[in-house]
């Protein structure tokens, strides 16, 4: 399904709890604040296979808040596994509960994480998410590689005076495990989610020239068009670094789906107020079509932010 920018959505990102473990200063929420219960476990498994049916996608990532916090994380993996019609099952986690959870998070059919990172240095790191927690979440991604996690990525969120001189520590740590590093640049979250204006004011830092640096050094340069346009440089050693930078050219490459805990589908982190709640709906036995119809007022809302 295409939206009226001709962005087809391919991949679903879906918010299963809005508790977290951490109180990261950057944290955007996901862009939503929840207006009512969360879906339960049957409920996300019946829409993650409605919007495979209605959009023909293959690809799912779960969030939260932070989604090893929702008790039954397993099973909801282990059912949209089991519903054999996604190819890719990935999970955004701060990782202090990987350690654990791994093994059995592998097992369930997921494939892939991306693990939010933005220090190696105890200190900032405790600056940061407000939790001294650093050990824990190394602990966890080494269990992750072990259990055969691959690619394991690190969302490194840069921002000035607090972890820009940790670039090439960031590389370095990468480079020696075998992770991805998605370099990103801090947003503004918007006041409807609780802001960061202060915030984002005295640590926003553009990544330009850090992206310059890495064109120079890069053996190989590949743009993800179906994903925000992302560019990734494949450095010496076979290291691959990916950027996230907010910008048109990023808004025009999105083809994503959100979905809130809630059941609130929406098509833009920064619009969340033009979603559609599709959790009543869900109970009842609905045709495909009724279903689409909902879907596509949701995408047809779409449009580029930036
Ligand atoms: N700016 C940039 N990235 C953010 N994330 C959350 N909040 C922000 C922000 N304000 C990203 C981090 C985290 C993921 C869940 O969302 O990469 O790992």
């Amino acid at each position: 399904m295409k939206d009226k920018c001709n962005r087809e959505i391919k991949h679903i990102r879906f918010s299963i709890t809005s508790k977290c473990n951490l109180k990261c200063m950057y944290c955007d929420r996901e862009g939503f604040t929840p207006k009512t219960s969360e879906l339960t476990v049957d409920e996300i498994t019946k829409l993650c296979k409605v919007l495979a049916e209605i959009l023909n996608v293959t690809r799912i990532k779960f969030t939260g808040g932070e989604p090893l916090c929702r008790e039954e994380i397993v099973q909801i993996i282990k059912n949209v596994s089991n519903l054999l019609l996604y190819k890719d099952i990935s999970m955004t986690t701060n990782g202090l509960l990987l350690y654990e959870k791994a093994e059995e998070l592998y097992k369930a059919g997921l494939n892939r994480i991306n693990v939010s990172l933005a220090s190696l240095k105890p200190k900032e790191y405790n600056k940061v998410y407000g939790s001294d927690s650093l050990d824990k979440v190394l602990k966890g991604l080494q269990k992750a590689k072990e259990v055969g996690f691959d690619p394991i990525k690190l969302n490194f969120v840069l921002m000035k005076g607090i972890n820009d001189t940790e670039m090439e520590d960031l590389i370095d740590f990468c480079r020696k495990n075998g992770f991805i590093l998605q370099l990103i640049e801090l947003h503004e979250v918007s006041d409807a989610v609780g802001g960061n204006g202060e915030f984002y004011k005295k640590h926003h830092l553009d990544v330009k020239p850090i992206i310059e640096d890495l064109e120079s050094k890069a053996e190989k340069i590949i743009v993800r068009g179906s994903m925000q346009n992302r560019k990734v440089f494949i450095l010496p050693n076979s290291m691959i670094v990916e950027t996230i930078t907010p910008s048109h050219e990023f808004c025009m490459g999105c083809t994503k789906l959100r979905v809130g805990c809630d059941g609130n589908l929406f098509g833009c982190l920064y619009r969340s107020d033009l979603g559609k709640n599709i959790k009543e709906a869900l109970h009842n036995h609905h045709s495909i079509a009724k279903y689409e119809q909902i879907v596509k007022q949701v995408v047809d809302s779409r449009e580029p932010y930036y």
